[in-house]
């Protein structure tokens, strides 16, 4: 049998993620009420990131610890790849050596290629192209808040990147309607709003997007690797900040999530992300319990 993988959300189905999310809730709790719980004793996380991260490898990190297993992470600045060692030989040794492997690159095509020779399952912690497994956590977090998502509207207002992506794929997969909002040349992919047309619309106008949604949803102007062009960006996602004006056009009880780092005063102003419809601590806590759902279905 073929190594299972988590590169994009569609590596599951919709049934297995669901089913991931449910049991993410219950290792919550079990963590809030102190139980032990070591499924993974003696596996070896490897962690190559090649950005920087503070949720994804702290969560990564202290999931292994909880569960009872190791993480050992791994930059380009003390690693071979650094150095030019192929992405394929770096795959085939680190694969040999531990038990499962997550990695943030910049193409998706290299990890893509990690992937295909790794005799272990590789999770993706972002690439330029998707970020699956902030998805898992924000869906958690919706859930927990506001029960299930299928059905609902959410708003996904800002840069076209790799989080909006992984909410175009999200959408199909759990079927809700997604309204993007992007300044002109700021599409996200085309190949994948097309693959789920009937979930996901793109706007120009962010109170378009916004009016009536359930959730509302940025991230960052300039992501990582793309910040010579910051600059520009400033000027051309000026419109297309979440704030208490665009907020309002929600529905009253809707929430706003952000994956994080946040920039107030830029994509979102202070008085939304700190305020009472953010779960932003929620959703940054649940990265925790989802990634400790996936490691032990893919390690199961
Ligand atoms: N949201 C997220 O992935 O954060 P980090 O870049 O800190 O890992
Ligand atoms: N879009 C952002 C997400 C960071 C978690 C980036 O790629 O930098």
């Amino acid at each position: 049998m073929s190594v299972r993988h988590f590169l994009t959300l569609s590596d599951f189905t919709p049934v297995e993620l669901e089913r991931l999310l449910a049991r993410a809730i219950e290792l919550k709790a079990m963590r809030r009420d102190g139980l032990r719980h070591e499924p993974l004793k003696n596996k070896v996380l490897a962690m190559l990131f090649e950005k920087s991260s503070t949720r994804t490898r702290v969560s990564f990190e202290s999931a292994m610890i909880q569960c009872g297993g190791g993480a050992i992470f791994l930059s380009p600045r003390d690693t071979q790849l650094g150095r030019g060692e192929p992405v394929e030989d770096t795959a085939r040794v680190l694969s040999r050596m531990s038990d499962v492997i997550v990695v943030r690159t910049f193409e998706h095509e290299k990890l893509e290629r990690f992937a295909a020779h790794s005799t272990v399952p590789v999770i993706n912690a972002l690439t330029d192209q998707y970020h699956p497994c902030q998805l898992l956590a924000d869906l958690q977090t919706y859930v927990e808040q506001r029960g299930t998502i299928k059905g609902k509207i959410v708003a996904w207002v800002g840069d076209g990147n790799n989080m909006c992506n992984s909410y175009i794929e999200a959408a199909r997969l759990f079927e809700f309607e997604l309204r993007i909002s992007t300044p002109p040349g700021y599409d996200p992919d085309s190949a994948l709003l097309k693959a789920s047309a009937g979930h996901a619309t793109l706007t120009r106008k962010p109170q378009d997007a916004v009016r009536g949604t359930d959730l509302v949803v940025t991230d960052v102007w300039t992501s990582m690797g793309q910040e010579q062009e910051q600059a520009t960006r400033l000027r051309d996602f000026a419109q297309y900040q979440v704030n208490a004006r665009l907020m309002a056009l929600a529905k009253p009880d809707a929430r706003f999530m952000h994956c994080l780092p946040a920039h107030r005063g830029e994509e979102v102003s202070a008085d939304v992300i700190d305020g009472p419809q953010s779960v932003v601590w929620d959703e940054a806590e649940n990265r925790l319990h989802a990634q400790k759902a996936l490691l032990e279905m893919l390690l199961s």
